[in-house]
């Protein structure tokens, strides 16, 4: 497989005044360029370290990570990120969010093709309607909308996203995922994505790599997902392997809980703390706009 990211022994170790708290180690794994990877595990095992150490909101205290030949060394527009809820400017509207981001990565781009490319992706997301309302006067599942369509209007070289669906009800959940598969599949971007919900993970994914828990978490295993694209929920469902991945996948997740309950695992020094949840702020660039 050619890696369009490839993150080699990647660790995360936080001091303070309590010690060394080390999050994750020999962290190992190359996603292929047009691939969906799903990270899964426990609440606090560094799913979202990993994730902020990919979009470059923090360095890896070890090793390195590597995307399209450049190594990621700080936070840019070709990556684009879809927070749990996304940091939506309130007093600009749905297509002035969207727009913004546009503005900042495509500042040389003809006014007219900036403001199609934000319309278009508000569209497909399904805000044709709505898209000149502000933040306050959507639902929440129309803000995660306007989050995911920022992300793809930047062009970016892949996508991250830390469970970009966990404040949703669950009717919004599913049609959120088919509207994010679709967009995938139509962009064809490399996407990496944080969930708890193995339904979800089974859906989406290529690939899922399930983390040990922490401290010193790593990948435990990776499961590889055979089910035909273009997918749909029903087919995945009765799909004969279904059962057994899921399975597969709750069983690695029960044996870390229980190896949690009873093994030696030390908690890391700070375990009141989380990874801040951050808009990602692309430096501007002059890259050519690429359209739909
Ligand atoms: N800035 C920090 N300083 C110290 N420890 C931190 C910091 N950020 C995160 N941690 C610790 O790192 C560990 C992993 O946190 P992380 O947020 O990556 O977990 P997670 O797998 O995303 O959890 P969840 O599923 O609950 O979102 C936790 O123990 C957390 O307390
Ligand atoms: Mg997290």
């Amino acid at each position: 497989m050619s890696a369009h990211l490839e993150l080699s022994q990647i660790g995360k170790t936080y001091s303070s005044a309590r010690g060394r708290a080390v999050i994750v180690q020999n962290f190992n794994l190359k996603v292929a360029k047009g691939e969906f990877v799903t990270l899964i595990g426990h609440s606090g095992c560094g799913k979202s370290t990993v994730l902020s150490m990919l979009s470059g909101l923090q360095p890896p205290s070890e090793g390195a990570i590597i995307l399209a030949g450049k190594e990621v060394r700080g936070p840019g527009p070709d990556r684009g990120v879809v927070f749990q809820s996304p940091c939506l400017l309130p007093w600009l509207s749905a297509f002035d969010n969207v727009l913004l981001g546009v503005n900042q990565v495509f500042p040389n781009a003809p006014r007219a093709e900036r403001h199609q490319v934000a319309e278009y992706y508000l569209s497909i997301v399904g805000l044709a309607d709505s898209m000149h309302r502000r933040p306050a006067e959507i639902s929440a599942g129309m803000r995660q909308r306007v989050g995911i369509a920022r992300a793809f209007a930047i062009a970016p070289k892949m996508l991250l996203l830390d469970e970009p669906f966990g404040m949703l009800d669950s009717l919004t959940r599913m049609e959120l995922q088919q509207v994010l598969v679709d967009l995938w599949r139509r962009d064809q971007k490399t996407a990496v994505m944080v969930t708890h919900d193995v339904d979800e993970a089974l859906f989406l994914s290529d690939r899922i790599v399930m983390m040990t828990d922490g401290p010193a978490a790593e990948v435990g295993d990776i499961l590889t997902v055979p089910f035909p694209h273009p997918r749909s929920r029903q087919e995945v469902l009765d799909h004969p392997e279904y059962s057994r991945l899921r399975d597969h996948l709750i069983e690695f997740l029960e044996v870390h809980a229980h190896r949690r309950k009873t093994g030696p695992a030390e908690a890391p020094a700070d375990t009141a703390a989380s990874v801040p949840l951050a808009c990602p702020h692309p430096e501007p660039t002059p890259l050519p706009l690429s359209t739909p």
